[in-house]
């Protein structure tokens, strides 16, 4: 990470203080003082501050029973938000692992640690999502097939990764997918002829949403579900 971004997360100095902080030679690292905001350091880079040594806050990890609604983002204008639904002091500095839509409701996870999300999030590490999906018509063997095998999803050249698809009954099925396409549950049902009418996340790699949870609330994971997760 950048300098000024260690600084000004182990202090309550603004990105902009700890820029000035740096530049007018407050700041040492490894001994030397260092005038460059942007140069390299890593969280167990000795970093001081006027001679005092500083240390980076603990990295937080929450899952938060998202409910319909409200949208996966930081900050709206216009529609509450997942992080409005958490208390200001454990909002900040979060961002979310894996956005869902609006109406889709379900396990979101939020952490400040940027390498964890991305493990969740990126293609390559292909961490499995289950998605409770109701439907508008009866699920048939065709479409169950076509899921499983992959589907072209409308304006796209590739089609989907193989899914997993578990009947549960007639209109409803538990879907698993190793990627995370824009809408992609809800396109995949439609390049079938289906409709999604709810959409519910409730796995994301070995994490279940927690049945003690209600909508809105969240709890924080811990240590072994942090590191166990993809
Ligand atoms: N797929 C969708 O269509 N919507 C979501 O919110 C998540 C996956």
């Amino acid at each position: 990470m950048r300098l000024d971004y260690f600084v000004a997360n182990a202090t309550t100095l603004s990105r902009r203080d700890a820029k000035k902080a740096i530049s007018t030679g407050r700041v040492r690292v490894d001994g030397q003082t260092c005038r460059k905001p942007a140069s390299p350091v890593d969280a167990n880079t000795p970093v001081s501050l006027d001679e005092q040594l500083l240390s980076l806050p603990a990295e937080r990890y929450l899952m938060l029973y998202k409910p319909d609604g409200v949208i996966s983002a930081t900050t709206d204008s216009q529609q509450p938000t997942a992080l409005d639904l958490l208390p200001a002091d454990v909002r900040h500095g979060l961002h979310i692992a894996g956005r869902l839509d609006a109406d889709t409701t379900g396990l979101l996870l939020l952490t400040t640690d940027g390498q964890w999300s991305h493990r969740i999030t990126s293609p390559r590490v292909e961490c499995p999502k289950t998605y409770r999906v109701t439907l508008a018509e009866p699920i048939n063997d065709l479409a169950i097939t076509q899921l499983q095998q992959g589907v072209l999803l409308h304006g796209e050249s590739r089609p989907t990764r193989p899914a997993k698809v578990h009947p549960l009954n007639a209109r409803e099925i538990d879907l698993t997918l190793s990627e995370g396409r824009y809408h992609q549950v809800k396109r995949m049902l439609a390049a079938v002829g289906n409709h999604v009418t709810e959409l519910h996340r409730w796995r994301v790699g070995t994490l279940v949403l927690d049945d003690s949870l209600v909508p809105g609330h969240y709890r924080e994971l811990t240590a072994e579900e942090v590191n166990s997760v993809c």
